[in-house]
């Protein structure tokens, strides 16, 4: 069995003492274990990026992604952050179509589509966020919405490219719901999933993609979602502001 991803999204949360706060509990927990075979990826806020790059330094326990970057290269785009500005200061993932942001900030796949490709052209690896809404699934639209989302954002992409990619499933109506999906649920969606992968690229890299489920995750669920064939992990939300939730979570991710 491959190693286990669990990434946190810290969303907008935190101030930045209390960010400093939680970094220093989670490395303190992380210290603690003596073999841990999950990899680790931080997504805080933009403003305490370097925070944890220097975290990630000094400790070397897990990796550093952003919630977001700039569809544009460089320039006159106030208030954006480039993918080249995230890479030149250590950080190697960032989400990419989180729910949230096609909900709020109206990101389609064409802005999507050209967020992956500034992420790729500059080093940096997106964990590419799919997922039905609530009424999508109970019309039973759910594998035609995430077939739609993974080609439009994704299948532009070259054999080479793709291999890079994380993607994540997030079900709408089971982010910060407490309303998860069952490990079945998430099990099919993460194997139809791989099905569009194998029909574009080829069964080696359908097997290869780390495919991770979100939403509503925490530690008491995890171990039953992470044991389903095809999931590889997590993108864990309200869970990871908690230093022993989200400890719990990556021991358990190892021990799977
Ligand atoms: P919750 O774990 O809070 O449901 O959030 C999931 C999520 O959106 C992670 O990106």
């Amino acid at each position: 069995m491959r190693k286990k991803i669990v990434a946190g999204n810290w969303k907008m949360n935190l101030t930045f003492q209390e960010a400093d706060d939680l970094l220093g509990d989670l490395m303190d927990r992380l210290e603690e274990i003596d073999e841990l075979d999950t990899e680790i990826i931080i997504c805080p806020p933009f403003t305490y990026l370097e925070m944890a790059t220097d975290c990630c330094e000094e400790y070397q326990m897990f990796e550093v992604g952003a919630q977001n970057l700039s569809a544009f290269d460089q320039g006159a785009y106030t208030g954006e952050i480039s993918a080249a500005m995230l890479e030149s200061m250590g950080v190697t993932y960032c989400i990419i179509g989180h729910s949230e942001r096609r909900k709020y900030f109206e990101e389609d796949d064409k802005i999507l589509k050209a967020k992956v490709d500034q992420a790729l052209e500059n080093g940096i690896i997106p964990i590419f966020c799919v997922g039905e809404l609530l009424p999508e699934r109970e019309s039973e639209k759910h594998f035609e919405v995430v077939r739609r989302q993974v080609r439009h954002g994704l299948f532009h992409l070259d054999t080479n490219e793709f291999s890079k990619i994380i993607i994540a499933y997030e079900p709408v109506w089971a982010i910060g719901t407490g309303m998860n999906a069952t490990p079945e649920q998430a099990g099919e969606m993460h194997a139809y999933i791989r099905k569009l992968i194998d029909e574009r690229y080829g069964s080696e890299v359908a097997q290869a993609t780390m495919i991770l489920y979100g939403g509503s995750c925490n530690s008491k669920n995890v171990k039953d979602i992470f044991a389903q064939p095809g999931v590889d992990g997590g993108l864990i939300g309200g869970a990871s502001l908690k230093a022993d939730e989200f400890v719990s979570i990556c021991i358990q991710a190892s021990n799977i």
